[in-house]
């Protein structure tokens, strides 16, 4: 394993707590004020998507950067077909597998524990997601074709923005915490897109996030 991505694991299986509670919400009132004023687009990225990925229901999907389960155990409770979610935090995809079951979706979510560079996808997708991914991946064009290749469908995606306040900020806090940030300006996404070998893409701000809706090409061809 690439030390880039123990470095990314070791960080967030020590996170995967404070995370979760960024939804719950399982906070001191000021701190859920705090998440909901500074990390409002996170919520929104999460509307973004589902609004970009209906209709859900009997669709399968890829959910790549899982997290705890909130976006795949979602799309189970909205009908998919089948969720798959990828990570590669051990802590976080206990939690996913705690949250289906306790929504009672779990025999319709599967959570595997790998970077999806080295995971060997045998199922297509209709649907791909990233959310919150591409922040901590040092080269996203990789990760990207290989989304493309296993989607029939679209990949939604959200990149943080390079020109926001909150960039040298958490450029510095998440560093010195030993978690690497990644900063996209449009011109930087739009080549990266290109590169993965998507032609078709939209690009929208959301907060301080790009968030993507990108097709795949074999959506064309069928
Ligand atoms: C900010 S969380 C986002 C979780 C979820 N997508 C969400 O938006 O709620 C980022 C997640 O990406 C995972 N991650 C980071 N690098 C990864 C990689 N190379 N492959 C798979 N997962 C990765 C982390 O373990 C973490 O759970």
């Amino acid at each position: 394993m690439k030390s880039e991505i123990k470095t990314q694991m070791t960080y967030w299986d020590s996170e995967a707590d404070s995370f979760q509670k960024i939804y719950s919400h399982e906070k001191s009132p000021l701190s859920v004020w705090l998440d909901k004023f500074f990390r409002k687009d996170m919520y929104e990225r999460f509307l973004f998507t589902l609004e970009h990925s209906a209709p859900i229901e009997n669709r399968t999907f890829l959910d790549v950067g899982c997290g705890n389960g909130l976006y795949a155990v979602e799309f189970a409770l909205r009908g998919a077909k089948h969720v798959t979610g990828i990570d590669i935090a051990k802590n976080m995809l206990e939690l996913c597998t705690q949250f289906a079951t306790a929504k009672g979706v779990q025999d319709r979510c599967s959570f595997i524990q790998s970077d999806l560079l080295e995971y060997a996808v045998n199922d297509i997708f209709d649907i791909s997601i990233g959310i919150g991914l591409f922040d901590y991946i040092q080269d996203a064009v990789p990760v990207l074709q290989k989304m493309k290749q296993v989607t029939t469908d679209r990949v939604i995606l959200s990149f943080p923005r390079f020109w926001t306040w909150r960039a040298p900020v958490r450029k510095i806090r998440l560093g010195l915490r030993g978690c690497p940030v990644y900063f996209y300006t449009k011109k930087k996404l739009v080549a990266v897109l290109r590169e993965a070998g998507f032609q078709r893409f939209e690009i929208h701000s959301v907060g301080k996030l790009f968030c993507v809706v990108a097709y795949s090409a074999n959506r064309e061809r069928s």
